[in-house]
């Protein structure tokens, strides 16, 4: 009995995410069943196919929760989110999110080019957004995205910043557009949208595109 409450609380100090009365497994464990009903947008193991719903797999377990926990409240505003946030209990979001924390993303399909040049104007875009992540504009003052979500676009687990890496490149940039206009604007720092309403349109791209095609790293 004492061994297994130790074995608890030391679950609980290492991933802060586990609720007093759960193992880590039993909390993904549960987390699966209770994220079925998100399969139909966000796809198996939080590997959504369809471009404008986000992959969940392997996204920090704070973040998610963040956003839940927004989308319910309403600071963060999406019709379709609201509805099913609605309907999540504090333990539930916390064994969901340790369900997909602990799935493993798939990396995005190559992409198919019909002549030399779109490939050429591909291979730019990515040149260009890889730049932007690793060293933010100066002169401008656009942050470099590194700097927080990490080397790998890993994300930071405990500062809860999000990963980024295969994310869909039509998710991130229709993510970068709301930050930069103020519509998603649920954190009270309000970091990115310091930093997206700096962004040309064209720089959103070009990042989206670089991190899309970040690849899947152990962390
Ligand atoms: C009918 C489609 C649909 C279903 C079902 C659905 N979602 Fe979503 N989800 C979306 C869309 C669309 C977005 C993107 C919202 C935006 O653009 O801001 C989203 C965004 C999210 C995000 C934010 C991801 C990020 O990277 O910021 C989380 C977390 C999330 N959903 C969790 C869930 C969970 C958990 C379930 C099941 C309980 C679920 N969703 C079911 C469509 C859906
Ligand atoms: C100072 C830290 C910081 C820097 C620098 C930063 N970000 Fe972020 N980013 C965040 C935080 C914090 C969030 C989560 C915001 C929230 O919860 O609403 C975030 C969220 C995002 C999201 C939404 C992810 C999702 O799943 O919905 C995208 C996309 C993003 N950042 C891209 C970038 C890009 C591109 C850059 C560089 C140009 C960048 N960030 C630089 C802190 C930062």
């Amino acid at each position: 009995m004492y061994k297994k409450s130790f074995a608890f609380a030391l679950a609980a100090l290492l991933s802060g995410h586990v609720h007093a009365e759960m193992t880590h497994a039993d909390s993904v464990n549960t987390g699966k069943q209770k994220s079925i009903s998100c399969v139909s947008c966000h796809g198996e193991h939080g590997n959504s196919t369809m471009p404008m719903f986000p992959k969940l797999a392997q996204q920090n377990a704070g973040y998610l929760v963040n956003q839940l926990k927004a989308f319910k409240d309403g600071t963060r505003k999406d019709p379709i989110m609201a509805t099913i946030a609605m309907s999540l209990t504090d333990n539930d979001m916390v064994d969901i999110a340790n369900y997909y924390a602990d799935q493993k993303i798939a990396g995005e399909p190559e992409e198919v080019f019909d002549s030399a040049e779109e490939r050429a104007e591909h291979e730019t875009l990515v040149a260009q957004g890889g730049d932007l992540y690793r060293n933010g504009d100066l002169k401008r003052e656009v942050s470099a995205c590194i700097a927080c979500h990490g080397p790998f676009s890993e994300g930071n687990k405990p500062a809860a910043f999000p990963a980024l890496k295969s994310q869909h490149a039509t998710y991130l940039v229709k993510a970068l557009t709301d930050f930069k206009s103020g519509k998603r604007s649920n954190t009270n720092e309000n970091m990115m949208h310091m930093i997206a309403v700096k962004m040309t349109d064209a720089e959103i791209k070009a990042v989206a595109t670089r991190i899309s095609t970040m690849k899947l790293r152990e962390n």
